[in-house]
């Protein structure tokens, strides 16, 4: 709490030895009431979750498992772009603490050589116009080591520690990271449109100009990936030609 410079994000901080996932810690706890910004921190997770139902390694002591609990006032359709701001703070933090370029990979992950060392699962509850709340759940292999990760993980995760070859110390980078989260977020809300990052954004990505293969309830597409749009979606061009907008909650891109 010493190391934070924000306002309301971190003021109120949660931090627990082992939970099942922050975000349900967080789903929970909105039942009744929470003060804006609350952070939940764990040092373990027992059943972390991922996007698409996938399972989230967060062996104890190793990451930075945590969820920014929000209450903005934005349309459910919006909240993807939390999710776009979260990766930025990501990626920003970890530059400023680690010295380290990782690039974003469209919409929620960042990766390192390829690898994903980052997944951010934003979920919400609300009616149909306006949002309730919203968990922003960060997961950040820190200090994990190959051997924490399954055979099947390794291919495709890395964390910072494996990386660099030195230990990173978490705090700071919690620290860091909300610090830019909030920034963002703030200029988000007053200005309601994400386009004052948008061209730092697109810098970080790694999928443009990329194929990409979009997975959709059809079944698979191939596509390139050209360009994001400042709601966040993601602009593709299909085999015929034609120009597609995709959003984050229609499709899952696969490959980089
Ligand atoms: C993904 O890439 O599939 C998203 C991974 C999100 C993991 C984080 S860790 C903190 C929060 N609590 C969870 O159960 N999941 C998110």
């Amino acid at each position: 709490k010493e190391l934070l410079n924000t306002n309301f994000i971190g003021k109120e901080i949660i931090y627990l030895n082992s939970v099942d996932s922050t975000n349900n810690y967080g789903k929970k706890m909105a039942e009744n009431d929470f003060t804006d910004g609350t952070v939940i921190i764990a040092e373990e997770q027992t059943s972390g979750r991922g996007r698409l139902g996938r399972h989230w390694i967060s062996p104890k002591g190793k990451g930075i498992w945590m969820t920014i609990m929000l209450k903005p006032d934005i349309k459910p359709d919006q909240a993807s772009q939390i999710t776009l701001i979260a990766a930025m703070a990501v990626l920003k933090g970890i530059k400023a603490i680690c010295d380290m370029d990782t690039m974003i990979k469209w919409p929620n992950d960042i990766v390192l050589n390829g690898k994903k060392i980052c997944g951010i699962l934003t979920e919400m509850s609300g009616e149909i116009e306006r949002i309730n709340y919203l968990c922003v759940g960060i997961g950040i292999n820190v200090n994990s080591e190959e051997s924490d990760f399954t055979d099947k993980a390794i291919d495709i995760a890395t964390s910072i520690k494996i990386a660099k070859g030195v230990k990173v110390e978490r705090k700071k980078l919690i620290a860091r990271i909300l610090d830019y989260f909030e920034s963002y977020y703030s200029t988000f809300l007053i200005k309601g449109s994400l386009k004052f990052m948008m061209d730092e954004y697109k810098r970080s990505l790694a999928n443009i100009g990329k194929e990409v293969i979009l997975i959709g309830k059809d079944g698979e597409i191939l596509a390139k990936a050209e360009d994001v749009t400042a709601e966040g979606h993601l602009v593709v061009r299909l085999g015929d030609g034609t120009l597609m907008e995709v959003s984050s909650g229609e499709v899952s891109v696969r490959g980089i």
